[in-house]
């Protein structure tokens, strides 16, 4: 493990050293080394053997920055099985298939997506099955710090250079083919993109779609989890209709920037999407750079996506970012955790990123308050529901995003004490998917994949962690 890199960028300058965990908590390393025991294939990890039990994109993702304390050659794996998916116009799924698994065990299956006959003029794989719609950018970012895990397994394995290119393809697409809005942000064209499926901030945008009929389809997902804790069938139905719409068009998207070809009734920028393209620009820069190429231009094009960003999705009265609905042109008022998530961004204006540790920490999230880890939805909002996915529960993978952005900007002690939490709540909840954000009681199913990794980095000993903090130095 190389645990030597402190590097200086721009934005730095409000970093600060990063120490390693102290006191009284005994990391939960060996629970969650077992869960990614447990949930590893033999070329990836699923997210979860019931109710996740193929591999997902942004899961691997972050499976992957916590496999590295515990393999790198894993943690390399996991990636490039994933981006060995990739579709040739550079989009990586959100699901890559396994074929052992039974059709029935997930719902849409492959025969739903029929990504090898429906996505071809996209550029489907022909041989591995995959959905047709993609999840966040989480990949340059995983890449960069597997790869500082150990670099000279890395180098021997040309690791880096292998996935270069694909990563590159896979932000050309997103800054190109997606960029619906003209404006220079990513959108998404269905709320599984964004990853937080059924958070209130679709309700207004989903609300045009015509959902498919109940009796069109069967879910599985309700054989693994309480109906009360899940999306409803309404949600569902228009979750079909929008993969169908995209999959009947060829996973057709729009032409760079030009709005209104290409994606159906949803289509929206979002901010945790973004940050998480801008933070990954950042990492590729940096993997330019070991690579030998200049890593300058897309420095400064994640120095100007933020900019963007902070134009298009910034809302100073409100303290905090909103996805904008591309078909209305509007904001979307509701508060999710996805507008706190660019907080992770080096070069954020000072004045932005302590508004949003106010909101963070004020009565809509009530962090190191009423709440233990970061809910995915505003308090006092009226769709608040503790234990609805993504309309209240806290999820790991945001808590470890918002504590990376607390430690970008110096909160030191507020980073501490939700890493204390995270940790907690990680191991006594059995590595649950998600958790009741007052109370820390499990909810969804245990033994979730990037739960397990996630603690596993925030357990770790890490002076790598420093890499996110600049992000974009090669
Ligand atoms: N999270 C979505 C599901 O429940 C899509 O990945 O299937």
């Amino acid at each position: 493990m190389d645990r030597t890199a402190q590097l200086t960028v721009p934005g730095a300058e409000r970093a600060v050293a990063y120490d390693p965990p102290s006191g009284p908590h005994a990391p939960p390393r060996a629970g969650a080394v077992r869960v990614l025991e447990q949930n590893w294939t033999g070329t990836s990890t699923v997210p979860s053997h019931s109710l996740y039990p193929h591999q997902w994109s942004w899961d691997s993702a972050f499976i992957a920055i916590g496999l590295r304390h515990l393999s790198p050659l894993r943690a390399q794996t996991e990636l490039e099985t994933l981006l060995a998916a990739q579709w040739r116009d550079g989009r990586i799924p959100h699901i890559v298939f396994n074929p052992s698994v039974p059709l029935d065990a997930y719902f849409p299956s492959p025969d739903f997506w029929r990504s090898s006959a429906a996505g071809r003029a996209a550029g489907a794989p022909r041989t591995v099955q995959t959905s047709g719609i993609v999840q966040p950018p989480v990949h340059a970012l995983a890449a960069w710090l597997v790869h500082r895990a150990d670099p000279v397994l890395s180098r021997a394995r040309g690791f880096l250079a292998g996935v270069y290119p694909r990563l590159a393809a896979w932000h050309r697409y997103l800054l190109h083919r997606r960029d619906l809005g003209g404006g220079g942000l990513a959108s998404v064209v269905h709320p599984w993109e964004q990853g937080m499926d059924n958070s209130p901030c679709w309700d207004a945008p989903l609300a045009r779609v015509t959902p498919a009929p109940a009796r069109s389809f069967r879910r599985a997902d309700l054989d693994h989890g309480a109906a009360e804790d899940r999306p409803t069938d309404l949600d569902y139905g228009r979750y079909v209709r929008l993969a169908a719409d995209y999959r009947d068009r060829g996973y057709r998207d729009g032409v760079d920037g030009r709005r209104g070809d290409g994606p159906g009734d949803f289509a929206v920028e979002d901010p945790a999407f973004n940050a998480l393209l801008i933070a990954s620009e950042h990492a590729l820069a940096r993997i330019a750079a070991e690579l030998g190429a200049a890593g300058t231009a897309r420095r400064a094009r994640a120095e100007r996506l933020t900019q963007v960003l902070v134009e298009r999705l910034y809302d100073p009265g409100r303290s905090m970012f909103f996805c904008r609905d591309v078909r209305t042109g509007d904001l979307v008022p509701e508060r999710g955790v996805s507008g706190l998530i660019p907080l992770l961004l080096p070069t954020l204006p000072r004045a932005v990123a302590d508004a949003l540790v106010r909101t963070l920490t004020g009565p809509h999230f009530g962090l190191g308050d009423t709440t233990r880890l970061v809910p995915s939805y505003d308090l006092l909002g009226e769709a608040f529901d503790r234990h609805r996915y993504w309309r209240g529960p806290a999820w790991f993978n945001t808590s470890w995003l918002v504590e990376r952005g607390l430690r970008v900007h110096g909160e030191r002690e507020r980073a501490d004490a939700l890493r204390t939490a995270f940790l907690d709540l990680a191991d006594t909840s059995g590595f649950a998917e998600y958790v009741d954000p007052y109370t820390g009681e499990a909810c969804g199913t245990t033994g979730f994949g990037w739960t397990a990794a996630l603690a596993l980095d925030l357990s770790h000993d890490q002076t790598a962690s420093s890499e996110l903090r600049g992000g974009d130095r090669g």
